[in-house]
């Protein structure tokens, strides 16, 4: 058993400077829990950095150490963090990672090599920041079959969200402020449009369903097209804005999606804000269990970085890291997927139309010939012949009924812009 494990970091960025002061600051509880001494020995980053001592410029240097026992891939993108998470494989070290895009994009690639070459990649910061969520799935509900997850995933998208909601703050500020907290990726599309929760909600999907699920078998929709008088109108009803990723196991397939929703206040995911994320597991046997935390930020997601270094630093001291692999999945299992047509939700929908008479038998004619069951109707102005917002929501209704109702209401001449359309989660 080796008393001193060599760690190199690759990127030092906002994640990787977290992880230094954290080895550094708790040295002493890193050695109880692991048993040896963890030493940052080199850091690679594209620019020189403040530890010139530990600086190397060449990632491969890095990787080809063989002095180094793991390597921290925290990178981000995909190129090169992909090249260096499986050249640190082949090289024969382990991996922890807390890139969730290369996860989700190569988990065949990059599990099949851990497996092959008997190393082992850690990736807890990929989803959820500090919240133990990957272990907590893997491990700790190992004994279900999961039926549902449903989480806010991003930091990002929710600060914003609770920004606008709370502090009636604009999208662009919101969105500036927790660029500047350092919540966002370093290009923010990904986390406003949505995939940064897809790529979290494919890594969640292929752990519970222990087949690769990829991010293109997800229906994905970002928070960057939401009309600010939607958020308004809903908050006086008394609902607020999440952006929720969702996979639940029907009998025909599993329904995956990523889209911002409705939630009652009273409702736990609505009392999550800011920067924090929940994600809710239901398994057969265990029903509901929640994780809750700081889903982004340096020393949250640097955190989990170090948990995963000081848990597989005890098999890598002990020689057994990689002889039994921590993800296990079928290459061949048949998994089937729902359509979007299949999916089924409350909604709320926003009608733009001229306000005169018959309107809303119109409006609820179509709705009713495809069996789409109204729960509440309003509407906020009187504007005679001019345009007003009608608001509906419905009862639990067939996403293809809805999507059908609504092209043929888009059409008639009552209707002066297209229906929003918003899933309300229970
Ligand atoms: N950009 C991500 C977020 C960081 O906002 O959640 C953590 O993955």
């Amino acid at each position: 058993m080796n008393s001193d494990l060599n760690v190199g970091l690759i990127g030092y960025g906002t994640v990787g400077k977290g992880v230094v002061k954290i080895l550094e600051k708790n040295k002493s509880i890193a050695f109880r829990k692991s048993g040896v001494s963890i030493k940052v020995k080199s850091i690679c980053d594209l620019n020189p950095i403040d530890r010139a001592e530990l600086y190397v410029k060449n990632y491969m240097d890095v990787i080809k150490d063989p002095s180094i026992d793991i390597i921290v891939e925290l990178i981000g993108g995909y190129e090169p963090a992909r090249t260096v998470i499986t050249e640190a494989l082949k090289n024969g070290k382990n991996v922890v990672t807390a890139n969730k895009a290369v996860l989700a994009k190569y988990w065949d690639e990059i599990f099949s090599l851990a497996q092959a070459k008997k190393r082992m990649v850690y990736f807890e910061a990929s989803v959820g920041g500090v919240i133990p969520v990957i272990q907590g799935l893997n491990e700790g509900l190992a004994g279900n079959e999961i039926k549902k997850i449903k989480g806010i995933l991003n930091g990002t998208t929710n600060f914003i969200l609770s920004k606008m909601t709370n502090e009636s703050m604009s999208y662009a500020d919101a969105l500036a402020n927790a660029q500047k907290a350092g919540f966002a990726e370093a290009n923010p599309t990904s986390d406003v449009k949505g995939f940064d929760t897809a790529n979290k909600l494919a890594i969640l999907s292929s752990i519970a369903w222990g087949s690769w699920i990829k991010v293109n078998d997800i229906r994905v929709k970002g928070i960057d097209q939401l009309d600010v008088e939607d958020v308004k109108i809903t908050s006086d009803f008394g609902y607020v804005f999440k952006l929720i990723g969702s996979a639940i196991k029907t009998d025909k397939g599993l329904d995956l999606w990523v889209e911002p929703c409705l939630v009652d206040h009273h409702h736990f995911f609505a009392n999550v804000h800011n920067e924090y994320n929940a994600i809710m597991i239901t398994g057969d046997a265990c029903d509901d269990v929640v994780f809750y935390g700081k889903g982004a930020g340096q020393l949250p997601a640097a955190a989990a970085v170090v948990s995963d270094i000081i848990d597989l630093s005890k098999y890598v001291s002990n020689g057994t890291a990689g002889l039994v692999q921590n993800v296990i999945y079928s290459k061949n299992k048949n998994i089937k997927f729902l359509s979007h047509g299949e999916s089924k939700s409350d909604y709320y929908l926003r009608f733009t139309v001229v306000d005169k008479p018959g309107v809303l038998s119109k409006i609820s004619g179509i709705l009713g010939s495809y069996g789409v069951s109204i729960a509440s109707l309003y509407q906020n102005d009187r504007n005679q012949d001019k345009k007003v917002s009608i608001i509906i929501t419905t009862h639990r209704a067939l996403s293809e009924h809805i999507e059908t109702a609504l092209k043929e209401i888009d059409k008639l001449s009552i209707t002066k812009a297209k229906t929003v359309k918003i899933r309300i989660e229970d």
